[in-house]
């Protein structure tokens, strides 16, 4: 290798108009990442301490969605095609560089195809990333030199009929050498279809002036797939799902119906976990050991312990839920709920904001918001923690084996002392104490021999 250092340079200028988006095209995600993300994690996996993005098209936007410290951004202000992004970055680079280019709509990049470049380069003038595709579609048509080096890369609105049949691509990942090549990109001429200054062409000058830029083929063809409208970004997106769920496989996790789970890249899943139908673990989930994740489970940005179930079709959202708890069929945990080691979260409960203790049980159809329940409570059907007074958020407090009676509205603030009862049907407004019995509810009347008058009153009016 030389003594160089390697920078990186991501060119996302570009507005991607076949995207037909109101969004920048390098904003768009795939499996839960922005598709320039994709190519920076790439860009910092393969080492690189310097990263250089060439932005344009709704610059601020993709400035704001990267904050990063590492990144220094550039700004191409016409976008005049990909040979004058890059040369754009000249400035930014100062001085001797070995230049890995990587294109912020191709998502399916690895480091390791990054290192292989840098590695060719090392031997050579240059390296591109080259792949042998069944549908090449418009990607550029590689025509290689009879040893194997690179002769030009021709644009499919370009190409001749002979040169449209050539299915080996131009993945539009680079290792070049600076200063050397912003010789090559200054001189460009649009001499083109589409009258831009392609960054391909200046790679063909660099041959035709005895340079040899080498050609990797890549391991995953798929890396060369560059997104530029709704259907690539699909099947990208699919792909690298499709990645992630291979290795959480070889990790010990069963997956039984890959084409339906979604699982994105940070997420990580422990070891005898089983995933069903369905399931999306989103965000930065953290699921431990032993956990079933039944058909329909969603969930985001959330902790399981070890051994947690969750039944089919619930909704979790930055939610903890500690080990041996089980969670649904229909149940929703929304943001701040923690749910102790053995509780029970049953069908149509809605717990927001919540700690509920070990062994609490909320079984059916219940809202409980902001609150703090005991270990072992059970809380019945039906009930509600009135926490909304129409203007500000209370707390309620269960303690620890109290039992709250089927549709008991708590109004908070309110505490429920430690093994004390509602009465079904009672809205609580004061507090219950420890072992007390809170009923608020009136008394029921009954009236004898009701149903024969009313079947003798009937009778009269006919
Ligand atoms: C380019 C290559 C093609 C290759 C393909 C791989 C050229 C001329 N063609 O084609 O050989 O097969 O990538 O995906 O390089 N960009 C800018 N400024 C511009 C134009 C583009 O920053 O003025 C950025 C875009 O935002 C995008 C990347 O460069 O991230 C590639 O540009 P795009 O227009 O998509 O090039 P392709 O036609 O796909
Ligand atoms: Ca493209």
């Amino acid at each position: 290798m030389t003594g160089k250092p390697t920078v990186a340079v991501v060119l996302a200028a570009g507005k991607g108009t076949r995207m037909r988006s109101a969004q920048p095209k390098v904003l768009h995600e795939a499996a839960g990442r922005p598709l320039l993300g994709w190519a920076l994690a790439a860009a910092r996996q393969a080492g690189c301490a310097r990263i250089i993005v060439v932005v344009g098209h709704e610059s601020e936007r993709v400035r704001a969605a990267f904050p990063d410290p590492d990144l220094v951004f550039v700004e191409q202000r016409e976008q005049l095609g990909t040979g004058h992004a890059l040369l754009q970055a000249a400035p930014a680079v100062a001085g001797a560089a070995t230049l890995l280019v990587l294109s912020g709509d191709a998502p399916l990049v690895r480091p390791a195809t990054l290192a292989r470049l840098l590695a060719a380069a090392a031997e050579s003038f240059g390296a591109l990333a080259v792949a042998e595709l069944d549908d090449p579609g418009a990607l550029g048509r590689v025509v290689a030199r009879p040893d194997g080096g690179l002769e030009r890369i021709v644009e499919l609105v370009d190409a001749t009929l002979v040169e449209r049949a050539v299915r080996r691509v131009n993945a539009g990942f680079y290792a070049l050498p600076a200063p050397e090549i912003f010789a090559y990109l200054a001189a460009l001429r649009p001499q083109n279809a589409k009258g831009e200054l392609y960054l391909t062409d200046a790679l063909g000058a660099a041959v035709a002036d005895g340079h040899r830029l080498a050609l990797v083929e890549l391991e995953d063809a798929a890396e060369a797939w560059g997104i530029n409208d709704r259907r690539e970004l699909q099947r990208a997106h699919r792909r690298l799902v499709e990645r992630k769920l291979d290795e959480l496989m070889l990790a010990g996790v069963t997956i039984l119906d890959p084409a339906t789970t979604t699982v994105e890249t940070a997420v990580t899943v422990g070891e005898d976990s089983v995933l069903h139908a369905g399931v999306a673990l989103l965000g930065k989930s953290v699921v431990g050991r032993g956990v079933a994740l039944h058909q329909g489970a969603w969930l985001r940005d959330c902790r399981l312990g070890d051994g947690v179930v969750v039944e089919p079709y619930s909704v979790l959202d930055s939610a903890e839920v500690e080990s041996g708890a089980r969670i649904g069929p229909f149940a929703r945990l929304r943001p701040g709920t923690r749910i102790g080691a053995g509780a029970r979260v049953g069908n149509f409960v809605e717990v927001k904001n919540s700690r509920l203790g070990p062994g609490a049980k909320a079984n059916h159809l219940a809202y409980v918001g902001d609150a703090e329940v005991g270990a072992r409570a059970n809380i019945g059907a039906g009930v509600v923690t009135c926490n909304y007074d129409g203007v500000a958020k209370h707390r309620t407090e269960i303690g620890a084996g109290a039992f709250v009676g089927s549709d008991t509205m708590l109004v908070a603030p309110v505490r429920v002392g430690e093994d004390a009862t509602t009465a079904a049907g009672s809205v609580i407004t004061q507090d219950v104490p420890d072992g007390a019995l809170g009923v608020e509810r009136t008394r029921q009347k009954n009236v004898a021999g009701w149903a024969a008058r009313r079947k003798r009153r009937r009778g009269n009016q006919e």
